[in-house]
């Protein structure tokens, strides 16, 4: 049986990127799963803090994240939902993975980089007198997110292309814990979704985020059909004629033709793009954003029934679903602390 892990920061309500590189992903393997085969989807609040929170709004952004989870079709009848601060072992086994997990292969981690600003400079960033900024809790998320991942003993995780480095690392630090313990994880595959890389609608040649400080360049799950107009409407294109599909020649209208296809599963991006081939700029951004928004209405309304049921009721999902996580994690947690004679 698979066992299928992901998580996902609790920043709020998701934005499409989100949803086309994961969420969705995560419903279709919700219903595409047989029985016998484990769903586990974590909102991480331990690697937020990675960037320095305020405790309501984090508080804010836990709930809206999980309301969202739900909206998307993640059922925590089926699926295990649950926040990663509840269940210790995930921090646990990420100590035991940090005392085998090499800093020169962290170093070389892309993530950190962009978070502080330093680009591929790194060199100059470690020799310069910078090296205050680069937290410990920064530089060692992806043993965090290893730990994630390898405590429920997962076979595949699904994700955006962002995250293919950081599964990379997962694999490598289990291989190292085998080689001085013995086997005890799988290797876990890293499972792509077809949308691997959802660009910003104001700078197409950057990835749609939610540390994007234009709100524009991102919709949001629960955005209103007006704004999701509008944000289209603003969308960075080009001044050509027509619509074709080449990312380098027009990383804008690519964009806008992927996101296109992909609300409608479609991956053969050039024979939607020949078939949008006469539209002007506005009548592209006025179909974007008319299937987009019928895409998202289901999404949205359940996620204000959700609301609705008030906290009480996502705070028992909570409940539950970390219950859950910590009676998975433990099983595999005996198995590693018998291994390294910590039993
Ligand atoms: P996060 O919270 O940044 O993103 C959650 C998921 O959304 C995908 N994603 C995108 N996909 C396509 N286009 C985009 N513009 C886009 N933006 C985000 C991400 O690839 C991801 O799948 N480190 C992870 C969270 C994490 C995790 C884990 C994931 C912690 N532990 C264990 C998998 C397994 C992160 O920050 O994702």
């Amino acid at each position: 049986p698979k066992v299928v892990f992901s998580g996902i920061q609790p920043t709020g309500v998701p934005h499409l990127g989100n949803y086309l590189g994961a969420l969705r992903q995560w419903a279709d393997l919700q219903s595409s799963a047989s029985p016998s085969d484990k769903l586990i989807f974590s909102i991480v609040d331990l690697h937020a803090i990675t960037q320095r929170q305020a405790p309501e709004a984090l508080r804010l952004h836990r709930r809206e994240m999980l309301a969202a989870i739900l909206a998307v079709g993640i059922d925590p009848n089926r699926s295990i939902v649950f926040e990663q601060s509840r269940v210790p072992q995930h921090a646990e086994l990420m100590w035991i993975l940090s005392c085998g997990a090499s800093t020169g292969y962290l170093s070389r981690m892309t993530q950190w980089k962009s978070k502080l600003g330093v680009g591929e400079d790194a060199d100059a960033f470690a020799s310069g007198n910078n090296t205050p900024r680069l937290k410990l809790g920064l530089f060692s998320y992806p043993v965090l997110q290893a730990a994630d991942i390898l405590v429920h003993r997962a076979t595949e995780v699904p994700v955006g292309e962002d995250q293919a480095q950081h599964l990379e690392f997962t694999r490598e630090v289990a291989g190292t814990f085998h080689s001085s313990y013995g086997t005890v994880f799988p290797l876990p595959k890293t499972v792509l979704s077809p949308a691997r890389r959802v660009m910003s609608l104001r700078d197409p040649l950057q990835k749609m985020s939610k540390s994007d400080p234009q709100p524009p360049s991102r919709i949001l799950l629960i955005d209103t059909p007006e704004e999701i107009s509008k944000k289209f409407q603003k969308a960075v294109t080009d001044s050509e004629e027509g619509v074709t599909y080449d990312p380098r020649a027009r990383p804008g209208v690519s964009n806008l033709v992927q996101i296109y296809a992909h609300m409608q599963r479609r991956t053969d991006f050039h024979n939607v793009a020949n078939e949008l081939k006469d539209c002007t700029m506005k009548e592209l951004k006025d179909k974007v954003a008319g299937i987009v928004i019928e895409g998202l209405r289901p999404i949205r309304d359940e996620y204000e029934r959700i609301s609705k049921e008030g906290d009480r009721y996502l705070e028992i999902v909570a409940e539950e679903g970390a219950r859950k996580a910590r009676e998975s994690a433990e099983e595999t947690m005996v198995l590693v602390r018998h291994a390294m004679g910590l039993a």
